[in-house]
Protein backbone atom coordinates (compact mmCIF):
# COMPACT_ATOMS: atom_id res chain seq x y z
CA UNK A 1 0.00 0.00 0.00
CA UNK A 2 1.47 3.78 -0.84
CA UNK A 3 1.39 5.67 2.00
CA UNK A 4 2.06 9.22 2.18
CA UNK A 5 1.01 11.32 5.78
CA UNK A 6 2.73 14.13 4.71
CA UNK A 7 0.00 14.16 1.16
CA UNK A 8 -3.96 16.12 1.82
CA UNK A 9 -5.20 13.55 -0.41
CA UNK A 10 -4.20 10.66 2.29
CA UNK A 11 -6.86 12.56 4.71
CA UNK A 12 -9.52 11.92 2.26
CA UNK A 13 -9.47 8.39 2.66
CA UNK A 14 -11.64 6.71 4.86
CA UNK A 15 -11.27 5.97 8.28
CA UNK A 16 -10.89 2.37 8.08
CA UNK A 17 -8.31 2.85 4.75
CA UNK A 18 -6.34 5.12 7.03
CA UNK A 19 -6.37 2.96 10.09
CA UNK A 20 -4.70 0.19 8.04
CA UNK A 21 -1.91 2.91 7.07
CA UNK A 22 -1.32 3.42 10.38
CA UNK A 23 -1.29 0.03 11.70
CA UNK A 24 1.53 -0.61 8.85
CA UNK A 25 3.82 1.85 9.50
CA UNK A 26 3.47 0.80 13.59
CA UNK A 27 4.85 -2.62 12.47
CA UNK A 28 8.06 -1.29 10.96
CA UNK A 29 11.26 -0.88 13.00
CA UNK A 30 11.84 2.87 12.66
CA UNK A 31 9.54 6.21 12.09
CA UNK A 32 9.32 7.10 8.34
CA UNK A 33 10.18 10.26 7.28
CA UNK A 34 7.72 12.11 4.89
CA UNK A 35 9.23 14.36 2.47
CA UNK A 36 6.65 17.73 2.67
CA UNK A 37 4.57 18.80 0.10
CA UNK A 38 3.82 22.81 -0.90
CA UNK A 39 0.68 23.60 0.51
CA UNK A 40 -1.09 27.07 -0.26
CA UNK A 41 -0.60 29.66 2.46
CA UNK A 42 1.06 27.36 4.77
CA UNK A 43 5.14 27.39 5.17
CA UNK A 44 6.19 24.45 3.49
CA UNK A 45 9.60 22.59 5.38
CA UNK A 46 11.56 19.72 4.24
CA UNK A 47 9.51 17.05 5.95
CA UNK A 48 8.60 15.16 8.76
CA UNK A 49 8.91 11.67 10.92
CA UNK A 50 5.71 10.16 11.62
CA UNK A 51 5.18 8.71 15.38
CA UNK A 52 3.29 6.12 15.17
CA UNK A 53 3.44 4.02 18.02
CA UNK A 54 2.41 5.27 21.97
CA UNK A 55 5.90 4.70 23.02
CA UNK A 56 7.31 6.93 20.85
CA UNK A 57 4.26 9.69 21.20
CA UNK A 58 4.48 9.51 25.48
CA UNK A 59 8.73 10.29 25.36
CA UNK A 60 8.42 12.97 22.73
CA UNK A 61 5.40 14.66 24.66
CA UNK A 62 7.37 14.17 27.73
CA UNK A 63 10.73 15.80 26.70
CA UNK A 64 9.97 19.57 26.13
CA UNK A 65 13.59 20.51 26.34
CA UNK A 66 14.26 18.64 22.96
CA UNK A 67 11.06 18.42 21.67
CA UNK A 68 9.79 21.93 21.14
CA UNK A 69 6.40 23.54 20.30
CA UNK A 70 8.09 26.49 18.73
CA UNK A 71 7.70 27.78 16.19
CA UNK A 72 4.98 25.83 15.82
CA UNK A 73 2.90 22.72 17.22
CA UNK A 74 0.78 22.43 13.97
CA UNK A 75 1.82 20.65 10.66
CA UNK A 76 2.04 22.20 8.15
CA UNK A 77 3.05 25.55 9.63
CA UNK A 78 1.25 28.86 9.50
CA UNK A 79 3.42 31.61 7.74
CA UNK A 80 4.43 34.04 10.53
CA UNK A 81 2.79 36.96 9.70
CA UNK A 82 0.19 35.10 10.82
CA UNK A 83 1.51 35.67 14.54
CA UNK A 84 1.66 39.03 14.00
CA UNK A 85 -1.50 39.41 13.05
CA UNK A 86 -2.86 36.83 15.73
CA UNK A 87 -0.30 36.67 18.30
CA UNK A 88 0.95 33.68 19.78
CA UNK A 89 -1.34 30.69 21.10
CA UNK A 90 0.65 28.45 24.01
CA UNK A 91 0.45 25.45 22.53
CA UNK A 92 3.17 26.57 20.07
CA UNK A 93 5.49 27.97 23.15
CA UNK A 94 8.33 26.76 24.99
CA UNK A 95 9.04 28.04 28.73
CA UNK A 96 9.60 29.97 30.19
CA UNK A 97 7.26 32.04 27.77
CA UNK A 98 4.76 29.07 27.94
CA UNK A 99 4.82 28.21 32.14
CA UNK A 100 4.49 31.58 32.93
CA UNK A 101 1.00 31.74 30.30
CA UNK A 102 0.03 27.95 31.94
CA UNK A 103 0.61 29.50 35.37
CA UNK A 104 -1.91 32.09 34.41
CA UNK A 105 -4.49 30.22 32.84
CA UNK A 106 -4.43 26.78 35.22
CA UNK A 107 -6.19 28.73 37.94
CA UNK A 108 -8.99 29.25 35.85
CA UNK A 109 -9.54 24.95 35.45
CA UNK A 110 -8.96 24.23 38.87
CA UNK A 111 -11.23 21.65 40.76
CA UNK A 112 -13.01 24.30 42.93
CA UNK A 113 -13.55 26.46 39.48
CA UNK A 114 -14.94 23.43 37.68
CA UNK A 115 -16.80 22.33 40.58
CA UNK A 116 -18.57 25.64 40.59
CA UNK A 117 -19.45 24.87 36.77
CA UNK A 118 -21.18 21.69 37.53
CA UNK A 119 -24.82 23.23 37.70
CA UNK A 120 -24.62 25.73 34.78
CA UNK A 121 -23.64 23.01 32.61
CA UNK A 122 -26.06 20.56 33.80
CA UNK A 123 -28.51 23.61 33.27
CA UNK A 124 -27.07 23.82 29.97
CA UNK A 125 -27.86 19.77 29.09
CA UNK A 126 -31.06 19.62 30.48
CA UNK A 127 -32.26 23.20 27.97
CA UNK A 128 -30.31 21.37 24.76
CA UNK A 129 -32.32 17.45 25.74
CA UNK A 130 -35.64 20.20 25.81
CA UNK A 131 -35.42 21.53 22.42
CA UNK A 132 -34.87 18.42 21.29
CA UNK A 133 -37.82 17.12 22.77
CA UNK A 134 -39.39 19.83 21.31
CA UNK A 135 -38.19 19.95 17.78
CA UNK A 136 -38.16 16.49 16.88
CA UNK A 137 -34.56 14.26 15.91
CA UNK A 138 -33.15 15.91 12.66
CA UNK A 139 -28.81 16.43 13.31
CA UNK A 140 -26.90 15.52 16.71
CA UNK A 141 -24.21 17.70 15.98
CA UNK A 142 -25.76 21.27 15.70
CA UNK A 143 -28.98 20.17 18.14
CA UNK A 144 -26.61 18.44 21.06
CA UNK A 145 -22.95 18.49 20.37
CA UNK A 146 -22.35 21.46 18.90
CA UNK A 147 -23.89 23.13 21.93
CA UNK A 148 -22.55 22.21 25.15
CA UNK A 149 -18.60 22.87 24.72
CA UNK A 150 -19.46 26.71 23.14
CA UNK A 151 -21.77 27.45 25.64
CA UNK A 152 -19.87 26.17 28.58
CA UNK A 153 -16.71 28.49 27.65
CA UNK A 154 -19.08 31.96 26.94
CA UNK A 155 -20.42 31.15 29.94
CA UNK A 156 -17.48 30.58 31.91
CA UNK A 157 -16.01 34.28 30.49
CA UNK A 158 -19.40 35.45 30.94
CA UNK A 159 -19.64 36.64 27.28
CA UNK A 160 -22.72 38.77 27.06
CA UNK A 161 -26.05 36.79 25.43
CA UNK A 162 -26.40 39.35 22.87
CA UNK A 163 -22.91 38.55 21.44
CA UNK A 164 -23.17 34.11 21.26
CA UNK A 165 -24.82 33.81 18.12
CA UNK A 166 -21.88 35.79 16.26
CA UNK A 167 -19.35 33.87 18.35
CA UNK A 168 -21.30 30.35 17.16
CA UNK A 169 -20.60 32.18 13.70
CA UNK A 170 -17.14 32.75 13.61
CA UNK A 171 -16.29 29.49 15.33
CA UNK A 172 -17.77 27.91 12.35
CA UNK A 173 -15.92 29.69 9.96
CA UNK A 174 -12.46 28.65 11.74
CA UNK A 175 -13.65 24.95 11.84
CA UNK A 176 -14.48 24.79 8.27
CA UNK A 177 -10.62 26.18 7.32
CA UNK A 178 -8.95 22.95 9.31
CA UNK A 179 -10.35 21.09 6.24
CA UNK A 180 -8.33 20.27 3.82
CA UNK A 181 -8.43 22.58 1.40
CA UNK A 182 -9.83 21.80 -1.98
CA UNK A 183 -8.59 24.28 -4.38
CA UNK A 184 -7.24 27.75 -4.27
CA UNK A 185 -9.86 30.14 -5.04
CA UNK A 186 -11.47 27.87 -2.27
CA UNK A 187 -8.72 27.90 0.18
CA UNK A 188 -8.68 32.10 -0.42
CA UNK A 189 -11.17 32.04 0.22
CA UNK A 190 -11.78 30.33 3.43
CA UNK A 191 -7.87 31.73 4.60
CA UNK A 192 -9.69 35.12 4.40
CA UNK A 193 -12.70 34.39 6.37
CA UNK A 194 -10.85 32.94 9.20
CA UNK A 195 -8.66 35.60 9.39
CA UNK A 196 -11.99 37.93 10.03
CA UNK A 197 -13.67 35.83 12.08
CA UNK A 198 -10.58 35.40 14.45
CA UNK A 199 -9.78 39.14 14.44
CA UNK A 200 -13.62 39.19 15.48
CA UNK A 201 -13.35 37.05 18.02
CA UNK A 202 -10.46 38.42 19.78
CA UNK A 203 -11.62 42.34 19.36
CA UNK A 204 -14.38 41.12 21.35
CA UNK A 205 -12.49 39.50 24.31
CA UNK A 206 -10.40 42.39 24.28
CA UNK A 207 -12.80 44.97 24.82
CA UNK A 208 -14.23 42.66 27.46
CA UNK A 209 -10.90 42.37 29.14
CA UNK A 210 -10.72 46.27 29.48
CA UNK A 211 -14.42 46.46 30.93
CA UNK A 212 -13.54 43.64 33.43
CA UNK A 213 -10.04 44.88 34.60
CA UNK A 214 -11.88 47.90 35.31
CA UNK A 215 -14.54 46.51 37.05
CA UNK A 216 -13.50 43.00 38.02
CA UNK A 217 -16.52 39.84 38.25
CA UNK A 218 -16.18 36.38 39.11
CA UNK A 219 -15.50 34.94 35.80
CA UNK A 220 -12.73 33.47 33.63
CA UNK A 221 -11.99 36.88 31.95
CA UNK A 222 -11.81 38.82 35.05
CA UNK A 223 -9.59 36.41 36.49
CA UNK A 224 -7.05 36.31 33.58
CA UNK A 225 -6.78 40.15 33.39
CA UNK A 226 -6.19 41.14 37.02
CA UNK A 227 -3.04 39.46 38.46
CA UNK A 228 -2.55 36.45 40.33
CA UNK A 229 -0.75 36.13 43.49
CA UNK A 230 2.82 36.33 41.95
CA UNK A 231 1.48 39.82 40.23
CA UNK A 232 1.32 37.77 36.15
CA UNK A 233 -1.65 38.58 34.33
CA UNK A 234 -2.44 38.41 30.36
CA UNK A 235 -1.97 41.23 28.49
CA UNK A 236 -4.67 42.27 25.55
CA UNK A 237 -2.72 40.28 22.69
CA UNK A 238 -2.63 37.46 25.13
CA UNK A 239 -6.41 36.80 26.13
CA UNK A 240 -6.95 37.64 22.56
CA UNK A 241 -5.08 34.48 21.55
CA UNK A 242 -6.17 32.66 24.69
CA UNK A 243 -9.93 33.24 23.90
CA UNK A 244 -9.64 31.98 20.02
CA UNK A 245 -7.62 28.74 21.13
CA UNK A 246 -10.83 28.01 24.26
CA UNK A 247 -13.03 28.77 21.42
CA UNK A 248 -10.99 25.97 18.95
CA UNK A 249 -9.30 23.59 21.13
CA UNK A 250 -12.12 23.48 23.63
CA UNK A 251 -14.87 23.42 21.36
CA UNK A 252 -14.50 21.43 18.40
CA UNK A 253 -12.70 18.52 20.52
CA UNK A 254 -15.61 17.69 22.88
CA UNK A 255 -18.34 18.19 20.21
CA UNK A 256 -16.96 15.19 17.96
CA UNK A 257 -16.28 13.52 20.98
CA UNK A 258 -20.08 13.29 21.79
CA UNK A 259 -21.07 13.00 18.03
CA UNK A 260 -18.43 10.21 17.27
CA UNK A 261 -19.35 8.50 20.56
CA UNK A 262 -22.98 8.75 20.23
CA UNK A 263 -22.67 5.83 16.92
CA UNK A 264 -20.11 4.10 19.21
CA UNK A 265 -23.01 3.54 21.67
CA UNK A 266 -25.45 2.89 18.82
CA UNK A 267 -23.15 0.36 16.95
CA UNK A 268 -22.27 -1.86 20.13
CA UNK A 269 -25.03 -2.40 22.24
CA UNK A 270 -23.81 -4.30 24.22
CA UNK A 271 -21.58 -1.90 25.84
CA UNK A 272 -24.32 0.33 26.27
CA UNK A 273 -25.73 -2.46 27.81
CA UNK A 274 -23.25 -2.22 30.28
CA UNK A 275 -23.03 1.50 30.53
CA UNK A 276 -26.32 1.56 31.34
CA UNK A 277 -27.00 -0.80 34.01
CA UNK A 278 -24.50 0.82 36.45
CA UNK A 279 -23.70 4.75 34.26
CA UNK A 280 -22.15 5.85 37.03
CA UNK A 281 -19.53 3.00 37.50
CA UNK A 282 -18.87 3.17 34.07
CA UNK A 283 -19.48 6.43 32.64
CA UNK A 284 -15.78 7.99 33.79
CA UNK A 285 -13.71 4.70 31.58
CA UNK A 286 -16.44 5.08 28.97
CA UNK A 287 -15.42 8.72 28.09
CA UNK A 288 -11.99 7.66 28.34
CA UNK A 289 -12.77 4.96 25.81
CA UNK A 290 -14.73 6.99 23.77
CA UNK A 291 -11.89 9.60 23.32
CA UNK A 292 -9.12 6.85 22.99
CA UNK A 293 -11.28 5.01 19.50
CA UNK A 294 -12.26 8.59 18.18
CA UNK A 295 -8.91 10.60 19.31
CA UNK A 296 -10.51 14.00 18.69
CA UNK A 297 -7.26 15.42 17.59
CA UNK A 298 -5.09 13.52 15.14
CA UNK A 299 -2.12 15.16 14.83
CA UNK A 300 0.57 17.99 16.52
CA UNK A 301 3.83 18.37 16.06
CA UNK A 302 7.33 18.96 17.34
CA UNK A 303 10.87 20.44 16.27
CA UNK A 304 13.93 19.30 17.76
CA UNK A 305 16.39 21.10 19.82
CA UNK A 306 19.39 19.06 19.69
CA UNK A 307 20.67 15.88 18.51
CA UNK A 308 18.53 12.77 19.95
CA UNK A 309 18.21 8.93 19.57
CA UNK A 310 14.81 7.67 19.24
CA UNK A 311 14.27 4.10 19.09
CA UNK A 312 17.24 3.57 17.29
CA UNK A 313 16.91 6.30 15.20
CA UNK A 314 19.69 9.40 14.93
CA UNK A 315 17.44 12.39 14.78
CA UNK A 316 18.91 15.66 14.20
CA UNK A 317 18.59 19.35 15.54
CA UNK A 318 15.63 20.97 13.39
CA UNK A 319 14.41 17.93 12.53
CA UNK A 320 10.03 17.89 12.45
CA UNK A 321 8.47 14.95 14.43
CA UNK A 322 4.74 14.90 14.28
CA UNK A 323 3.05 12.77 16.61
CA UNK A 324 0.20 10.69 15.65
CA UNK A 325 -2.41 10.40 18.19
CA UNK A 326 -5.18 8.34 16.74
CA UNK A 327 -2.26 5.64 15.73
CA UNK A 328 -0.90 5.33 19.44
CA UNK A 329 -4.57 5.33 20.34
CA UNK A 330 -4.60 1.80 18.17
CA UNK A 331 -0.97 0.75 19.56
CA UNK A 332 -1.82 -2.91 19.77
CA UNK A 333 0.94 -3.27 22.03
CA UNK A 334 -0.50 -1.30 24.49
CA UNK A 335 -4.19 -1.25 24.05
CA UNK A 336 -5.10 -5.08 22.85
CA UNK A 337 -7.72 -5.34 20.39
CA UNK A 338 -7.50 -1.81 19.80
CA UNK A 339 -10.20 -1.46 17.15
CA UNK A 340 -12.74 -2.73 19.32
CA UNK A 341 -14.89 -0.51 21.67
CA UNK A 342 -14.52 -1.78 25.03
CA UNK A 343 -15.81 0.09 27.99
CA UNK A 344 -14.11 -2.03 30.79
CA UNK A 345 -11.03 -2.04 28.90
CA UNK A 346 -7.73 0.18 31.26
CA UNK A 347 -7.94 3.17 28.98
CA UNK A 348 -5.85 5.07 31.37
CA UNK A 349 -2.43 5.38 28.86
CA UNK A 350 -4.13 6.81 26.67
CA UNK A 351 -3.03 10.24 24.43
CA UNK A 352 -6.28 11.57 23.18
CA UNK A 353 -5.34 14.68 25.46
CA UNK A 354 -1.97 14.27 24.48
CA UNK A 355 1.10 12.57 25.94
CA UNK A 356 2.18 13.60 29.44
CA UNK A 357 4.10 16.71 29.75
CA UNK A 358 4.01 20.70 29.88
CA UNK A 359 1.25 20.52 26.70
CA UNK A 360 -0.96 18.15 28.26
CA UNK A 361 -4.45 19.39 27.58
CA UNK A 362 -5.62 21.77 29.83
CA UNK A 363 -9.41 21.44 29.57
CA UNK A 364 -9.30 17.44 29.62
CA UNK A 365 -11.06 17.78 33.23
CA UNK A 366 -13.83 20.08 31.92
CA UNK A 367 -14.12 17.82 28.52
CA UNK A 368 -15.11 15.05 30.90
CA UNK A 369 -17.44 16.79 32.95
CA UNK A 370 -18.85 18.25 29.86
CA UNK A 371 -19.59 15.14 28.30
CA UNK A 372 -20.63 12.98 31.29
CA UNK A 373 -23.52 15.92 31.98
CA UNK A 374 -24.46 15.35 28.23
CA UNK A 375 -24.57 11.75 28.23
CA UNK A 376 -26.09 11.42 31.36
CA UNK A 377 -28.72 13.76 30.01
CA UNK A 378 -29.74 12.59 26.59
CA UNK A 379 -29.38 8.63 28.00
CA UNK A 380 -31.74 8.91 30.85
CA UNK A 381 -34.14 11.04 29.38
CA UNK A 382 -34.21 9.81 25.58
CA UNK A 383 -33.26 6.02 26.59
CA UNK A 384 -33.39 4.76 22.86
CA UNK A 385 -31.39 7.52 21.42
CA UNK A 386 -29.41 6.46 18.92
CA UNK A 387 -27.41 7.35 15.50
CA UNK A 388 -28.69 6.45 11.91
CA UNK A 389 -26.46 5.59 9.52
CA UNK A 390 -23.19 7.46 9.01
CA UNK A 391 -21.63 10.49 10.08
CA UNK A 392 -20.67 13.33 7.34
CA UNK A 393 -16.82 13.88 8.11
CA UNK A 394 -14.70 16.77 7.63
CA UNK A 395 -11.75 15.95 5.17
CA UNK A 396 -8.63 17.47 7.42
CA UNK A 397 -5.47 16.19 8.99
CA UNK A 398 -5.80 17.40 12.25
CA UNK A 399 -9.83 17.01 13.85
CA UNK A 400 -11.78 13.85 13.85
CA UNK A 401 -14.56 16.20 12.83
CA UNK A 402 -18.14 14.90 12.58
CA UNK A 403 -19.92 17.70 9.93
CA UNK A 404 -23.54 16.19 10.52
CA UNK A 405 -25.03 12.87 11.91
CA UNK A 406 -28.50 11.74 11.88
CA UNK A 407 -30.57 10.39 15.17
CA UNK A 408 -33.66 9.15 16.25
CA UNK A 409 -34.49 8.35 19.79
C1 LIG B 1 -12.30 15.67 24.19
C2 LIG B 1 -11.87 16.91 24.34
C3 LIG B 1 -10.46 17.38 24.14
C4 LIG B 1 -9.39 16.77 23.52
C5 LIG B 1 -9.37 15.40 22.86
C6 LIG B 1 -8.26 17.67 23.60
C7 LIG B 1 -6.99 17.40 23.11
C8 LIG B 1 -5.86 18.17 23.34
C9 LIG B 1 -4.52 17.80 22.97
C10 LIG B 1 -4.13 16.54 22.20
C11 LIG B 1 -3.67 18.78 23.41
C12 LIG B 1 -2.16 18.70 23.40
C13 LIG B 1 -1.38 19.71 22.59
C14 LIG B 1 0.10 19.42 22.55
O1 LIG B 1 0.62 18.51 23.21
O2 LIG B 1 0.79 20.12 21.80
C15 LIG B 1 -4.51 19.79 24.03
C16 LIG B 1 -4.06 20.99 24.57
C17 LIG B 1 -4.90 21.99 25.02
N1 LIG B 1 -6.26 21.90 25.23
FE1 LIG B 1 -7.43 20.32 24.86
N2 LIG B 1 -8.65 18.81 24.24
C18 LIG B 1 -9.99 18.68 24.60
C19 LIG B 1 -10.77 19.59 25.28
C20 LIG B 1 -10.36 20.83 25.68
C21 LIG B 1 -11.18 21.81 26.35
C22 LIG B 1 -12.66 21.61 26.72
C23 LIG B 1 -10.41 22.91 26.52
C24 LIG B 1 -10.76 24.23 27.16
C25 LIG B 1 -11.94 24.75 27.24
C26 LIG B 1 -9.08 22.61 26.00
C27 LIG B 1 -8.00 23.48 26.02
C28 LIG B 1 -6.71 23.12 25.68
C29 LIG B 1 -5.58 24.04 25.78
C30 LIG B 1 -5.64 25.49 26.24
C31 LIG B 1 -4.45 23.33 25.36
C32 LIG B 1 -3.01 23.85 25.27
C33 LIG B 1 -2.26 23.46 26.50
C34 LIG B 1 -0.80 23.89 26.47
O3 LIG B 1 -0.22 24.13 25.40
O4 LIG B 1 -0.23 23.98 27.57
N3 LIG B 1 -9.09 21.34 25.50
N4 LIG B 1 -5.83 19.38 24.00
Amino acid sequence: MHIDLADLDFWRKTPKERGEAFASLRQLERPVFFPEKKVPFLRSGSGFYALVRHADVVEVSRNATVFSSEPAASNPEPPSWVKQVFGESMVNMDDPRHARLRRIVTRSFSPKMLAGLQSDIDTACTGIVDDVLRDGPQDFVTQVAARLPIHVICDMMDIPQAWRAKIHQHVDVSTAYTGVRTSLPRTIQLAGQNMLALLALQRMVIKLGQERAADPKGDLVSLLVTANPDGEKLSDRELGSFFALLLVAGNETARNTMAHGIKLLTDNPAQRELLMSDFDKHIGNAIEEMVRHVSPIMQFRRTLTQDYELRGLELKKGDKVVLFYGSANRDETVFPDPDTFDITRETKPHVGFGGPGPHFCLGANLARQEMRAMFRELLTRMPDIRSVGEPELLVSNFDNSVRSQAFTF
